[in-house]
């Protein structure tokens, strides 16, 4: 389908068979970004991974993602600063639960993952994060990334009608200049925190994180990772992974508690491999398929990012049709993970129809692609993985989950809401069962 908006032209993408062709087959031609107004904020644009041309600059940065910050590996030496987070998440639920008191599982999340990334990277938490920041509360620097999320994600006029520019009629091009700029002040105060610490004490000791290997890199060469270089990037990674992250998180914790025997399917899975009084570990996860294919399902019903958007580098043939250079494609994730024609009862939850199919989320199956396909795939969807599974393992592992009095499972609103990702309309509130 073709559309126009403005002065561009949008191809929609709804079938697997075309997706694969654009984003494999003609994988270079479809990698391309129309940058959108809001990313020229204080040169965003320039330095951003998300943004910037599938070209050399790009090329480095995905290299350093991939190879020095999301490898198995890494991720391996950094999961015991996970591991932490979300242990505090289980006290934080408890306490709630001893007092009866409902949780806005959303807004937990949310914090949990943003918490899980600073740990990752900075090896920081919320007090010494805030110390740093001065006066930046835990509550202000989650609105400062969702507004940054959200501004970049927002439909703007001047994107359709550049002319409106200079104007800027909604606001969106001061709104994302002043949360990027509060957002890249935080990171600058924490890099040159570190940095200070590298420099200055003998007995420094290296941590784990992925502040220590950027810092290795800018001064290695500083033409692969400059010092705007290594804040832009932090910028896009805690703004591209906290919201996908905890929406996941909602969106299956919501399925599960209105279909309660697939809840306690998940439960007991967990419970046989992991006694009570332990943590559900990282390493569990692949010997947990039921939770792997409840995460699968939870993706293909809710992908966080309904449509993948990219920009044609140049003319190509696809199917027998011209699409021209530049024009917008926009594959429609949410549509095709709900295609009747590909999916059984498509809009039922049924975590059962992934146990016994090689499909994952990688990529290579594009009838599900909630992290995209071919070079503009999400590099970070290896800690995603991790970050979703082992929030919700952990959710179930250490609490049964009841709704407010007088609302029944299959009662529970799952309308949803699309704004920078697609959430939940109205918040899932539940409250925490102990166990005796
Ligand atoms: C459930 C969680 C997540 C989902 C569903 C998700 C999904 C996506 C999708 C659909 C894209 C666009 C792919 C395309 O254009 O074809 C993307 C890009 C991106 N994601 Fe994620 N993401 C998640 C978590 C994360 C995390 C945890 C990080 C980093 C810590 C991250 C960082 C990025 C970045 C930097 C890009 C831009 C890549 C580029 O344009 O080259 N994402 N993600």
């Amino acid at each position: 389908m073709s559309l126009k908006f403005g002065s561009r032209r949008t191809i929609v993408v709804s079938s697997p068979e075309i997706a694969k062709e654009m984003l494999q087959k003609h994988d270079l031609e479809f990698s391309g970004r129309e940058i959108r107004d809001a990313a020229r904020a204080l040169d965003h644009h320039k330095f951003s991974v998300f943004w910037l041309p599938a070209q050399s600059q790009w090329r480095n940065l995905r290299k350093l993602c991939k190879e020095r910050i999301f490898s198995s590996e890494r991720l391996n030496a950094s999961q015991g600063l996970r591991q932490e987070k979300v242990q505090q998440l289980c006290n934080y639920v408890r306490q709630h639960g001893l007092k009866g008191q409902t949780i806005n599982i959303g807004e937990a999340a949310f914090s949990t993952s943003l918490d899980l990334m600073r740990n990752t990277f900075f090896s920081v938490d919320f007090a010494q994060f805030d110390s740093i920041s001065n006066s930046n509360t835990s509550r202000e620097i989650k609105e400062m990334v969702w507004t940054a999320l959200k501004t970049a994600a927002s439909p703007n006029l001047v994107d359709y009608f550049p002319v409106l520019s200079a104007i800027d009629p909604q606001g969106i091009r001061r709104t994302a200049k002043s949360s990027y700029g509060k957002l890249l002040d935080i990171i600058d105060g924490i890099i040159r925190q570190r940095s200070q610490e590298r420099n200055t004490s003998n007995t420094y000791l290296r941590k784990n994180d992925f502040l220590e290997t950027l810092l290795d890199l800018n001064q290695q060469n500083e033409s692969v990772l400059s010092y705007m270089g290594m804040k832009h990037l932090i910028l896009d990674l805690l703004v591209g992974g906290t919201e996908t992250s905890s929406v996941t998180v909602e969106w299956a914790m919501a399925e599960l508690i209105r279909n309660p025997e697939k809840k306690s399917k998940a439960r007991d899975e967990i419970m046989e491999i992991i006694p009570q009084n332990e943590m559900v570990q990282e390493s569990d996860i692949s010997n947990l398929p039921y939770l792997r294919s409840v995460i699968k399902e939870t993706f293909r019903l809710h992908p966080p990012a309904p449509f993948l958007v990219h920009q044609a580098e140049s003319d190509a043939e696809i199917n027998g049709y011209m699409v021209p250079k530049s024009a917008d494609l926009l594959v429609n994730v949410w549509g095709i993970g709900r295609d009747p024609s590909l999916w059984s009862d498509p809009t039922s939850f049924v975590p059962e129809r992934f146990m016994d199919t090689e499909i994952d989320v990688k990529g290579q199956h594009f009838e599900l692609l909630p992290f995209g396909s071919g070079r503009r795939i999400c590099p970070g969807l290896l800690l995603a993985d991790r970050m979703a599974h082992l929030m919700v393992a952990a959710l179930l592992h250490k609490f049964e989950w009841k709704l407010e009095e007088g609302i029944k499972p299959e009662e529970l609103d799952m309308t949803e809401n699309f704004e920078a990702t697609i959430n939940k309309a109205v918040p899932l509130k539940a409250i925490a069962v102990l166990e005796p």
